[in-house]
């Protein structure tokens, strides 16, 4: 996959529970070279468990969204992929990354790094599937004693494998710490096709140090956008010269909420819906430096109609003062 596709290459990164179609769309309406869905379970997504489809959902033209599967079986991997490319799924991420005990107890996500022939089988099972380009996520390996991603990412470029992510940390570590930027250098170094750096890059300086410390060809947002689905549009502008965004605040940052809220509602209906997108509204008043008790309210609130009534307070500085 030539580089310039994906422009800019400043990607939102694939997070269970929060990339879905609401917020990808929102990411992608401020301007992102790629958006991610959710870690989707293979078989889980061929047996049509509930819930598992919607995870992959696209819109329409499936403009800029790559699915990402997760598997253990080489079968399931590439029925999945083909259902995922059927439904317009632009690219098919793997998913060699994921240090959640579910999900390395079942052999997969990161648990794979440490049984590279199998994992190959896999990517080899995806690249025959599909003809949408397949790029693999991962990270630096399964602890401080093992970085085998260079030689696991070049064995998946050989085998057909088109962009590869890398997050800055071991399996073991985690979350913690602070993601090492340049022990991605030789995993960009050993390849052909672009490498993107991913893990604690929130500002365009982090992205700038982020790049030139590691050489990757782009960077991969996740946590940074929470609350900020602009984020990524702010660091493309900075460093690669795309319209900068207009970043909301007072009535349209509420007006922007109370719409992924509502889009939210109709995604996963009204009691889902509600509680699902608790987790942004935190998101989004930690931004905003919302005061706790009214934080709290609107955390609490059980329908839709409340919420919207607070937003205002929560969120606009000129209704906070009003009140
Ligand atoms: C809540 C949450 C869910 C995540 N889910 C996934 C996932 O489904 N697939 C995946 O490859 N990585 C997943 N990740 C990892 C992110 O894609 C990313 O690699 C990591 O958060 C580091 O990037 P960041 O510091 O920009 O957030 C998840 C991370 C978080 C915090």
């Amino acid at each position: 996959m030539a580089e310039n596709r994906l422009s800019p290459p400043v990607l939102l990164a694939p997070m269970a529970g929060i990339t879905d179609l609401p917020f990808r769309r929102l990411v992608a309406r401020f301007g992102a070279g790629l958006v991610v869905s959710e870690m989707i379970a293979s078989q889980e997504m061929v047996q049509e468990r509930r819930g598992t489809r919607e995870k992959a959902e696209l819109d329409a033209d499936g403009a800029g969204s790559a699915v990402q599967l997760a598997g253990r079986d080489p079968h399931w991997i590439a029925e999945a992929a083909r259902m995922a490319e059927a439904m317009g799924a632009r690219i098919i991420d793997i998913n060699m990354g994921c240090p959640a005990k579910k999900v390395v107890g079942g052999m997969s996500g990161s648990a794979l790094m440490r049984e590279p022939d199998h994992a190959l089988r896999l990517i080899e099972a995806v690249v025959g599937a599909v003809s949408v380009p397949v790029t693999l996520k991962t990270r630096l390996g399964w602890d401080d004693t093992n970085h085998n991603a260079a030689a696991l990412t070049r064995r998946a470029q050989d085998a057909g494998v088109q962009m590869v992510t890398i997050h800055g940390r071991t399996r073991c570590q985690f979350y913690k710490g602070h993601a090492d930027w340049a022990a991605i250098a030789p995993v960009s170094a050993a390849l052909d096709v672009p490498v993107i750096a991913n893990g604690d890059i929130v500002t365009p300086s982090d992205a700038r140090t982020a790049l030139a410390k590691s050489g990757a060809a782009g960077v991969m947002i996740g946590r940074g956008a929470q609350g900020r689905p602009w984020q990524l549009a702010v660091i493309s502008a900075a460093l690669y010269g795309a319209p900068a965004p207009k970043i909301p605040q007072g009535s349209a940052l509420v007006d922007l909420v109370a719409e992924h809220h509502d889009s939210m509602l109709a995604f996963y209906g009204q009691d889902l819906g509600v509680r699902v997108a608790r987790k942004h509204l935190g998101w989004y008043m930690d931004q905003a430096g919302t005061p706790a008790a009214l934080r709290r309210e609107v955390l609490v609130a059980k329908s839709a109609k409340v919420v919207r009534m607070l937003l205002n307070d929560a969120l606009s500085d000129v209704g906070r003062c009003a009140a």
